[in-house]
């Protein structure tokens, strides 16, 4: 029997209809359509209902935009209930409290539920940075679009920014078994309820090793300032033994997809700020000088074990170049990733069978068994 000390690496825990990822082609497909086409082609709420139905709505099909609204306004209305519930140093915890509040009632039945969920946590996400501020949340508008609406009760700018946060969105919506997944289907093969499982997912995701890492990014990119401290930057961090966030993938064993993604968005979002790119260029050139360095100097420390840049790299880079800052982060991962989840229990419940892993004792006993 496997002993679980590879961190499960490599042991299939369930079969899923929602999405693949291939670690030595480096491709991640969401629901048979390859990421990078759908980031391309569609809105986010379009991938939302490709993910929870199947199917992919007609662009011009307003259900989802209007259940995604509904779950800001529901926040909204719902945020004086919470009290200092979110008043919290750290925005997961903080979305983590504010989630717990709700029932799954209150979300609606099924695929609707993922959508307003997805909703409520991009509001509460909002909700904390005001917060943080001393500011009250603004009004969500119902007639806006998701990205461009969140960006605005946040306190950034709507337009192409939000065009660029809804192709981070689909980016980042749903990626296999990652840990967060696995503990909301965990809580799911228990037969416990939707809020559970994503609160339990919100948890898991909060990690540094899992979606805390593009925080992290930005520190790293501030600490090197330019390109020639890059490589005594690195070597320094390797020498004392810590890991370079963005870099390193548990399944990729090349660059991670989405990081082009990414890439390919913020070159649009460039491309529509004309003048005013100059800092986004400054960025994503030393982000780009960055990840070379890196990647070069990961393939001598391990030569059998490729490490590339991971999602987070470029989140960090697009995020910031959005006006989203850097404390809500892992929030706004959690406001895509959260349709994941909701996906991922309805298929764990359809499955109905408890996840219940076995472990080996190591520990001492005190004498013989007693007699039974
Ligand atoms: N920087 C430096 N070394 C790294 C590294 C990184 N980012 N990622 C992996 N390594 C090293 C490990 O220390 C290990 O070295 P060792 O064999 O000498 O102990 C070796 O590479 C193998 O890594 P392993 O621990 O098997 O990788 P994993 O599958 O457990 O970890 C991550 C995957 C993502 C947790 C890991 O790459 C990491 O910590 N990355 C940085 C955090 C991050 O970007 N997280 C976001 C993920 S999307």
């Amino acid at each position: 029997m496997s002993t679980g000390a590879n961190g499960l690496e490599g042991v299939v825990v369930a079969d899923t209809a929602l999405s693949d990822v291939d670690g030595e082609r480096g491709e991640l497909w969401i629901r048979g359509e390859p990421v990078e086409r759908l980031a391309v082609r569609h809105a986010f709420a379009e991938v939302l209902g490709l993910l929870t139905t199947g199917e992919l709505p007609e662009p011009t099909d307003g259900r989802i935009p209007s259940l995604l609204s509904r779950g800001r306004s529901l926040a909204h209305r719902r945020l004086s209930q919470l009290g200092d519930a979110i008043d919290q140093p750290n925005a997961m915890d903080a979305l983590r409290a504010g989630v717990a509040h709700y029932r799954a009632a209150d979300l609606g039945p099924g695929d609707e539920a993922a959508a307003v969920l997805a909703g409520v946590v991009a509001t509460l996400a909002a909700a904390w940075a005001c917060r943080q501020r001393g500011e009250e949340l603004p009004e969500p508008d119902p007639a806006a679009g998701h990205a461009d609406d969140v960006l605005r009760l946040l306190g950034a700018r709507p337009g192409p920014a939000g065009r660029a946060l809804d192709a981070y969105w689909i980016a980042v919506i749903d990626h296999g078994l990652n840990a967060s997944t696995f503990a909301a289907r965990v809580v799911a093969s228990t037969g416990s309820d939707l809020i559970s499982a994503v609160t339990a997912a919100i948890g898991a995701l909060k990690g540094p090793l899992h979606g805390g890492a593009p925080g992290p990014v930005l520190d790293m990119l501030d600490a090197i300032g330019s390109e020639p401290s890059a490589e005594p930057w690195l070597r320094q961090e390797l020498a004392a033994g810590r890991r370079i966030m963005g870099m390193g993938h548990r399944i990729y064993r090349v660059r991670d997809p989405r990081a082009l993604v990414l890439e390919q968005a913020l070159s649009r979002y460039r491309q529509a700020l004309g003048q005013g790119a100059d800092p986004v260029v400054r960025r994503l050139e030393l982000a780009r000088h960055v990840e070379r360095v890196a990647t070069r100097l990961l393939s001598e420390r391990h030569p059998s074990r490729p490490l590339a840049a991971n999602v987070e790299f470029f989140t960090a880079v697009l995020l910031e170049a959005i006006g989203v800052p850097r404390s809500l982060f892992s929030a706004m991962f959690a406001a895509s990733r959260v349709v994941g989840w909701c996906a991922h229990v309805a298929e764990q419940r359809a499955s109905g069978r408890l996840i219940r892993p076995a472990s080996r004792y190591v520990g001492a006993r005190s004498g013989a068994a007693p007699a039974a």
